[in-house]
C-alpha cells in the first residue's frame, strides 16, 4: 500500500503513530517508511526508534537497501524480517479475455454498509506481515481490512467498487487511490472464497485498469511476495514488476522480554 509514500522525494525520517494498530493490539505501534531514492543510515534510524515511545515500529524500505536489515541492530532493539511486498504496474488497455464478466459498481456510504461482512470473508485468514509476530496475534485481519475498506468509501481521491455477477451477486471488492496524476493505485482487491478460480478477479481488475488507462494513467498494485496466486494473475494480464519493499518489525527489547516472560508458565 501507499506507492506514493515510497516516491516521496522530500522525505524527513520520522515515525508516525499508527492509532488503529495501537488500539487493536494494546501497545504503541509506529510506522517508518523509507522511500526510494533516500539512502538510509541504519545507525541514525535505529537510534531514532530506540528513543521513541513506540513498542513496535513497522519499518518499510526498498529491498535494494539490504544493509538496513543489519543496520537497524541496536542494544535496545530486536528486529526481524516480516514480509516483502512486490509492486507491479501496467499502462496497457486490456482486451477482455476472461470467461467471466463482472460489473463494477461504485460504492457510496449507504450502499457499502451491507458489504462489510463480505469483505471480511474475502480477507479472512489473509497472511500479511502481522503473521510474523505473536504480538499481532489479536488482530482479526479480515475485520481490519473490512473496516479499512468501509472507511475508504466516500473519501476524496478514493474509488471503492464492488464487482458483481448478475443482480446483487457481489463477488469482489476493490479500493483504488486516484490521488496521483500519473497513476492510480489499487490498494485492496479480492474475490469471495466461493467465486474464486472463475476469472472474476481478472475481469474486475481489467475493468479498473481500462478505466485508469482511458484517463491517461497507469496502474500500480502490490502484494506480499508469498501471494503467488495473485502475482500469476498479474503476469497473465501483462503487468510488470516495478518495486520490492521489505517490512521489518523492530521491537523494543523490554517489550519482547515482557511478552516472552508472560508466555513462560
Ligand atoms: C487472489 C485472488 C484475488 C484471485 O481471484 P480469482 O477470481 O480466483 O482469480 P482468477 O480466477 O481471475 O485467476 C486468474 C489467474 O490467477 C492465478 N491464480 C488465482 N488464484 C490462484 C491460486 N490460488 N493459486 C495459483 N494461481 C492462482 C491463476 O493463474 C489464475 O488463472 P487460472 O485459474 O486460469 O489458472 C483471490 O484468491 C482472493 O481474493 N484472495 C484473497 C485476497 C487476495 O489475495 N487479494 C490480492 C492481494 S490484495
Amino acid at each position: 500500500m501507499g506507492y506514493t509514500q515510497y516516491m516521496n522525494e522530500s522525505w524527513v525520517p520520522e515515525i508516525s503513530t499508527s492509532e488503529s494498530e495501537s488500539s487493536t493490539v494494546g501497545f504503541n505501534v509506529g510506522r517508518l517508511t523509507v522511500p526510494v531514492g533516500y539512502q538510509p543510515v541504519g545507525a541514525q534510524l535505529s537510534e531514532m526508534i530506540a528513543r521513541s515511545s513506540f513498542d513496535v515500529t513497522i519499518v518499510r524500505y526498498p529491498s535494494i537497501h539490504a544493509d538496513l536489515a543489519f543496520g537497524l541492530q541496536h542494544p535496545d532493539l530486536v528486529s526481524w524480517q516480516a514480509d516483502t511486498l512486490m509492486y507491479f504496474e501496467t499502462d496497457r488497455h486490456l482486451e477482455a479475455k476472461s470467461h467471466s464478466k463482472v460489473e463494477l459498481n461504485r460504492l457510496e456510504v449507504d450502499s457499502a454498509k451491507s458489504l462489510s461482512q463480505i469483505v471480511e470473508d474475502i480477507f479472512h485468514g489473509y497472511t500479511n506481515h502481522y503473521a510474523a509476530s505473536p504480538l499481532f496475534e489479536g488482530v482479526n485481519i479480515g475485520r481490519a481490512y473490512s473496516d479499512w475498506a468501509m472507511k475508504s468509501v466516500g473519501q476524496p481521491n478514493r474509488s471503492v467498487y464492488s464487482a458483481s455477477r448478475g443482480v446483487d451477486a457481489v463477488v469482489g471488492i476493490t479500493v483504488v487511490d486516484t490521488s496521483t496524476v500519473d497513476y492510480d493505485e489499487v490498494l485492496l482487491a479480492g474475490i469471495t472464497p466461493d467465486a474464486r478460480r472463475a476469472g472474476n478477479y481478472t475481469s474486475m481488475l481489467s475493468l479498473v485498469i481500462n478505466e485508469s488507462v482511458k484517463s491517461g494513467k497507469r496502474v500500480v498494485i502490490s502484494t506480499q511476495v508469498s501471494n503467488v496466486g495473485v502475482i500469476r494473475a498479474w503476469v497473465k494480464l501483462g503487468m510488470l514488476p516495478v518495486l520490492a519493499l521489505n517490512t521489518l518489525h523492530v521491537v523494543k527489547r523490554s517489550t519482547l522480554d515482557t511478552y516472552v516472560s508472560s508466555q513462560v508458565k
